[in-house]
C-alpha cells in the first residue's frame, strides 16, 4: 500500500509532484481551518505537509493514529505542539535554510524603503502632489555609515549582515549562542548586549523564532532605549513585537518608523497601524520569490521522502524520535 500523505493547502505543484514520483498517495486539502475535511482523511494518513497557520496541537495530532511524519512547509514551527508530536513518536521536520535569501532580500527592501520613504514617495506622487523639484520634500535618510542592529543572527541575521556590510553599515548583533569569532571576522559583524544594540542602532531587526523567552521581546521599555530617529523591522514572527506598544512608540515619536511582514494577531492588523504613514507593511511574504517557495515545497516533500526510505531527513526538529525509531 503506497503511504498516505495529507497536504493541506495548495503549494507550488514541485513538492506533490515529487511525492507522486516515489510513490505517495497525495491527498489534497483545501480547507484545513475547520478539521472537518481533515477528520475525513486523517485516519489513514502516514505523513502531513502542513503550513506555519495551520495550528497542530495535541488535538490534531489525536486525530492521526497513523502519522509518522509532519512537515513544516516553513522554517518555524511554533505553529507545531512538538512535545506532543515527540510523545507520540511523531518527526517533525522544516525547511531551514531554503528561504534564507530571500528573506534577507526583503528585509534589506524594508530597510531602504523606510530610509528612502519609498512608499510615501509612491504614493505622494500618485495622488497628483507633485509639482517641481523640492530641496525639502520628502527627506529621508541614508543608510551608509549607519548601524544596523541584528536580533538572531541564524542563516537569515548572517545574509542580513553581509547585504548591510555591502550597503556600508556596521552590523551588531544579538544571538542566545553568540557565532565563534572566525565567523563574527567573516561577517564583520560584532556582539552587542540587546541593551546596547537597541540604543546604538540606527536600524533594528528581529529575526528570533518565536518561543516563551522571545515572546514580546521588544515592548515599550525596549522601545523607548532605541534612538528617537531610529527604524525597527520585523520579519520573523509577530508577537516578538507588542503591537500596542509599537503603535504607541510610532504615533508618539519615540522611534522613527517600523515595516513589518509580521504582525501578532496576524492576518488581523490593528486599524491603529494601518493608519500610520512611517509604517511599511508587507503580508508575511518576505520568502515569496517563485523560486524560493517551489524550492520550500521541493525541501518540505524530500524530508517525507527521505523518511520513509529510512534516512535522515536533512532538516529535523525533534529528531531524537527518528533515532529511536531505528
Ligand atoms: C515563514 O515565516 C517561515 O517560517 O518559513
Ligand atoms: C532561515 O532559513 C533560518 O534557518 O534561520
Amino acid at each position: 500500500m503506497p503511504h498516505r500523505v495529507i497536504v493541506t493547502h495548495h503549494i507550488p505543484e514541485e513538492g506533490p509532484h515529487l511525492l507522486r514520483e516515489h510513490g505517495f498517495r497525495v491527498i489534497q486539502l483545501d480547507h484545513f481551518d475547520t478539521h472537518r475535511e481533515l477528520l475525513a482523511k486523517a485516519k489513514r494518513a502516514d505523513a502531513l505537509l502542513c503550513l506555519l497557520t495551520d495550528r497542530i496541537d495535541d488535538a490534531v495530532l489525536a486525530m492521526l493514529p497513523r502519522l509518522r511524519i509532519l512537515s513544516n512547509y516553513a522554517v518555524g514551527f511554533d505553529n507545531v505542539d512538538v512535545r506532543s508530536a515527540t510523545r507520540r513518536g511523531i518527526l517533525v521536520t522544516n525547511t531551514p535554510g531554503v528561504p534564507s535569501n530571500t528573506v534577507a532580500e526583503h528585509v534589506i527592501a524594508m530597510m531602504l524603503g523606510l530610509t528612502t520613504r519609498l512608499v510615501e514617495a509612491d504614493a505622494f506622487t500618485r495622488a497628483g502632489k507633485y509639482h517641481g523639484w523640492d530641496p525639502l520634500l520628502l527627506l529621508g535618510t541614508d543608510v551608509v555609515h549607519k548601524t544596523l542592529g541584528i536580533m538572531g543572527l541564524g542563516n537569515i541575521g548572517k545574509l542580513i549582515a553581509l547585504k548591510a556590510r555591502g550597503l556600508g553599515m556596521q552590523v551588531l548583533y544579538t544571538d542566545a549562542a553568540p557565532v565563534s569569532r572566525s565567523v563574527q571576522k567573516s561577517l564583520g559583524v560584532k556582539p552587542a548586549t540587546m541593551k546596547q544594540l537597541l540604543k546604538k542602532s540606527d536600524v533594528v531587526v528581529t529575526m528570533v523564532p518565536l518561543m516563551p523567552s522571545t515572546r514580546h521581546l521588544i515592548a515599550e521599555k525596549e522601545l523607548r532605549m532605541m534612538k528617537k530617529n531610529a527604524f525597527i523591522i520585523n520579519a520573523a514572527r509577530g508577537p516578538v513585537i507588542k503591537e500596542v506598544a509599537l503603535v504607541h512608540a510610532l504615533q508618539r515619536g519615540i522611534i522613527r518608523g517600523a515595516a513589518l511582514d509580521v504582525f501578532e494577531f496576524e492576518p488581523r492588523i490593528s486599524s491603529a497601524l494601518r493608519k500610520l504613514r512611517n509604517v511599511i507593511l508587507t503580508p508575511h511574504t518576505a520568502s515569496a520569490s517563485a523560486e524560493t517557495r517551489a524550492n520550500m515545497s521541493i525541501s518540505a516533500a524530500q524530508n517525507v521522502v527521505d523518511f520513509f526510505a529510512g534516512k535522515k531527513p536533512a532538516h529535523t526538529v525533534n529528531p531524537q524520535v527518528f533515532r529511536t525509531e531505528r
